[in-house]
């Protein structure tokens, strides 16, 4: 279906920045999308316009309740100079998911993904080239009803807003260390653990505060049995335990992540065999002392897939692989970046070009 979408140009644009200058999200493009929703009318009124910020009343119900949910995917440059996206129909139809359990009005998948084709046609000069960069898009809807009751909003905000991008980590491929955390909890079943959704990531942070020093972000346990791995907040994670991969079930209180299910897929077209199921931290501690624990990684959009070298757990320090990027994880982020960068085949059609 064709959409009618206004665009208005900024007239001064910015200076973009030098690659080695990038981080991650740090620096924005110069257009973002917008789209209104109101009770009765619907989603309504998309637009690309200059990136700039935005008024909104005081009462608005996202400041005092939190209800948003967000996105994130990633736009490339291919090797031939193409514009491709990374499996973005997964991330709209997730947003969906998320914005049922908050209450939100579902959107359009396909007017999203217009309106995300749009803005990147307008700042295609933002997407870096160079190998390890990518454009990050961040999609968002914020609940705008400026009303102080407790009850779904009757107005809505969807955005996208877009940042060139390095790695996420400071650690940049290299492996990072993490602390698995055993006093607070990121969710429960039931929970609102499994949507992308701010109050996850808000209530973890003092866990990360408190982490020891040197420890990049923590491991989430289950909420019940306090023993069970969940995620990172920014990553799933994986284990190579005597040849096996391992991952956490999906169990309503970990997010699906996009690459986790890209990995499962790539391991299983290469004949590895995955697990997706319950893993206790004292299976994996276990693991470690027997020798059987080869390698450790995260998955996520922002994380790519980041070798974990090293678990605190309960004071003791968990070395995995000698600290060193494992062989298995160096494939799997070197296959997923070349199908990104257009230099490998996609087997599973995953890249959608502009
Ligand atoms: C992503 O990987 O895109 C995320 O949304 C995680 C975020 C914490 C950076």
């Amino acid at each position: 279906m064709a959409y009618s979408i206004a665009i208005e140009r900024t007239s001064a644009p910015k200076t973009k920045p030098e690659v080695s200058r990038i981080g991650f999200g740090t620096i924005f493009t110069d257009h973002m999308f917008m789209l209104d929703y109101e009770t009765g009318k619907g989603w309504h009124s998309p637009r690309v316009v200059p990136y700039q910020p935005i008024t909104l009343d005081p009462a608005a119900k996202v400041f005092h309740y939190g209800q948003t949910v967000f996105e994130g995917l990633k736009a490339f440059k291919t090797a031939d100079g193409a514009i491709s996206l990374f499996r973005p129909d997964m991330n709209f139809r997730r947003l969906n998911r998320s914005n049922d359990r908050l209450s939100i009005p579902p959107l359009d998948e396909e007017l999203a993904l217009a309106g995300l084709k749009t803005l990147i046609g307008v700042d295609a000069d933002w997407i870096p080239a160079e190998e390890g960069t990518s454009l990050y898009i961040r999609p968002f809807i914020i609940a705008t009803q400026p009303t102080l009751g407790v009850a779904p909003s009757r107005n809505y905000l969807f955005m996208i807003i877009l940042s060139p991008v390095g790695a996420y980590y400071a650690e940049g491929i290299n492996p990072v260390k993490i602390h698995v955390e055993s006093d607070y909890v990121r969710a429960v079943p039931g929970g609102v653990g499994n949507a992308k959704t701010a109050g996850n990531y808000a209530a973890g942070l003092k866990a990360q505060e408190e982490a020891p020093q040197g420890y990049s972000q923590v491991l989430w346990l289950d909420g019940v049995h306090r023993k069970y791995i969940e995620e990172v907040g920014s990553m799933n994670m994986f284990f190579k335990i005597n040849g096996k991969v391992v991952t956490p079930a999906l169990n309503g209180s970990i997010l699906e992540g996009i690459t986790r299910d890209s990995m499962i897929r790539l391991l299983t077209h290469w004949g590895v065999p995955v697990e997706q199921r319950q893993i206790s931290i004292d299976e994996i501690a276990e693991a470690h002392r027997d020798g059987t624990l080869e390698e450790a990684f995260g998955t996520g959009t922002a994380a790519v897939i980041s070798p974990v070298g090293e678990l605190h757990w309960q004071g003791e320090k968990l070395v995995i692989g000698g600290g060193k990027t494992g062989e298995l994880s160096a494939r799997l982020y070197d296959t997923l970046t070349g199908i990104q960068r257009g230099t490998e085949p996609d087997p599973f059609g995953w890249m959608v070009r502009l």
